[in-house]
């Protein structure tokens, strides 16, 4: 074990070269108008992190994804997964961050030269993300105007949903809209402002998600969709519910991507890594679980009894809700369904602005362009790879592997392969290259890191064991090696 061993040298001079290049206030691009000592509370991190977690995964991605894979025990397995692996690669990928004081790009390439790798291996993700994180939050936009509009009750229909997806035009004209917002928002330096509001907005949209899913469990048939979601049904276990499971998990978490070592540069050096870790998960979970909570028993409260939707999918949120809120009546209905998505729009947006400022700080590292070019290219490249994820529900339907549509495929392309690549990597390279002490010591700067040991035997062995089985077993499965 390297718990005993005294510091590498190799290690020593990195972390004075980091000391330096944090005096000097040495900026790392990150895109964040912010100095590295950015956070002055420990709750302001926690605040932060866990605002650029929260987003369309949990509102949108969690609920579609329970529902697919069995409930209850998909939820079990997301909860395992959680307090394991999304803990143990959370605390070293803040860990590492701040030890560093550098973004993703650069905070492997600090420690290691021959890793650099690894930072542009993570700056691929946000690039596959972005795009179709936009179309869907698109549809947020186009439900909002729906319901606002007084159009809510023509939502509740069976086919409302499909054929707006369908559509060629407007899921793109809706997709253009929101992008061109969050591009707005970033070339103009205002994310402050919108950041600002969203901590209003976001206890608003807790509050009603609570208010929603109370309302919806008095309707008959849908404490059958309680029992679905909470009780695990263990026969309907399976390697996917696994995969969906890590997948949701790193998306999430915004883990195996870098976002978590860049927020842990600006961490100061005497917060506390652990604790501060397990309010972001409990916070990131609880809002997942509840959404879940909302969508499902409401599938159930309008399908009598045999959910179809359940399978549907993305579609989900956009099917089962608005059934809901149409139970209100036309005004009652429009303004309940107006506002609820207004403020999913606006989780929405937050994420896709933190996720358009990492793509903009990579362009702006990588091809050394001012901040403005940076900009106008991520936004244009944004809007055209996020065609091809619109176009994929009507026109390009045609276009699909194993029943997945272009948006599934980019979705399973940075959750399932990526992202399980980078984690898989940062555990070898934090286990068997800078060895965990390096971050142990970090974490341990103030106060003992309780879980020290499973850290290390997490990092070191069965993190990446176990998910180098289980990308290898889906990567077979997409390839049609076999069917799991
Ligand atoms: N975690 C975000 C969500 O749940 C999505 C996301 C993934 C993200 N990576 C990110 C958001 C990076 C901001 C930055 O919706």
């Amino acid at each position: 074990m390297d718990e005993n061993n005294t510091r590498p040298d190799s290690e020593q001079t990195t972390a004075q070269k980091t000391q330096e290049s944090v005096d000097n206030g040495q900026s790392e691009n990150t895109g964040k108008t912010k100095k590295r000592s950015g956070f002055t509370s420990k709750v302001g991190f926690v605040l932060a992190a866990a605002g650029s977690a929260v987003g369309l995964g949990n509102i949108w991605r969690f609920p579609y994804l329970a529902a697919k894979y069995g409930g209850g025990i998909f939820l079990l397995t997301y909860i395992a997964l959680a307090i394991t692996f999304g803990f143990v690669l959370m605390v070293a990928e803040i860990a590492l961050g701040r030890k560093t004081g550098a973004s993703a790009i650069n905070a492997f390439k600090k420690l290691n030269k021959k890793w650099a790798f690894l930072g542009v291996l993570c700056a691929i993700i946000p690039i596959i993300i972005l795009p179709y994180y936009s179309v869907i939050g698109g549809w947020v936009g186009k439900y909002f105007i729906t319901f606002l509009s007084g159009n809510g009750h023509a939502a509740a229909g069976d086919n409302y949903f499909n054929n707006f997806i369908a559509s060629p035009w407007q899921p793109l004209l809706f997709f253009a809209i929101f992008i061109t917002i969050a591009f707005v928002i970033v070339l103009f330096g205002v994310e402050k402002g919108v950041e600002k509001t969203s901590k209003i907005l976001m206890p608003a949209l807790v509050i009603l998600t609570i208010g929603v899913t109370i309302y919806t469990l008095t309707m008959p048939g849908s404490w059958e969709g309680v029992k679905y979601y909470l009780l695990p049904d263990f026969k309907k276990f399976s390697i996917k519910t696994v995969l969906g499971a890590l997948g949701q998990l790193f998306y999430s978490m915004s883990l195996a991507m870098g976002i978590m070592i860049t927020y842990g540069s600006y961490m100061k050096k005497e917060n506390k890594i652990e604790s501060s870790v397990h309010q972001i998960e409990v916070f990131d979970t609880g809002i997942a679980m509840l959404s879940g909570l909302m969508i499902i028993p409401a599938a159930y409260a309008f399908s009598g009894g045999s959910p179809e939707t359940l399978g549907q999918g993305p579609g989900l949120m956009f099917v089962a809700l608005p059934k809901v809120f149409d139970t209100f009546g036309a005004v009652g209905g429009g303004i309940l369904g107006a506002l609820f998505f207004a403020l999913v729009f606006f989780a929405a947006l937050t994420s896709a602005i933190s996720l358009m400022e990492t793509v903009v700080s990579i362009v702006m590292d990588k091809f050394k362009l001012s901040r403005k070019i940076s900009s106008v290219i991520t936004y244009v490249g944004t809007l055209l790879l996020g065609i091809p994820s619109s176009l994929g529900f009507g026109v390009w339907s045609a276009v699909s592997i194993k029943g997945m549509t272009i948006l599934d495929m980019f979705d399973f392309l940075s959750n399932s392969v990526l992202m399980p690549i980078v984690a898989l990597l940062t555990c070898v390279f934090i286990g068997f290259v800078v060895r965990c002490q390096t971050l142990t010591d970090e974490i341990e700067l103030n106060g003992r890191f309780r879980w020290k040991k499973f850290f290390n035997v997490m990092i070191k062995y069965i993190c990446p064991l176990c998910i180098a089985i289980i990308l290898v077993t889906s990567l077979l499965d997409v390839f049609g090696v076999f069917n799991i």
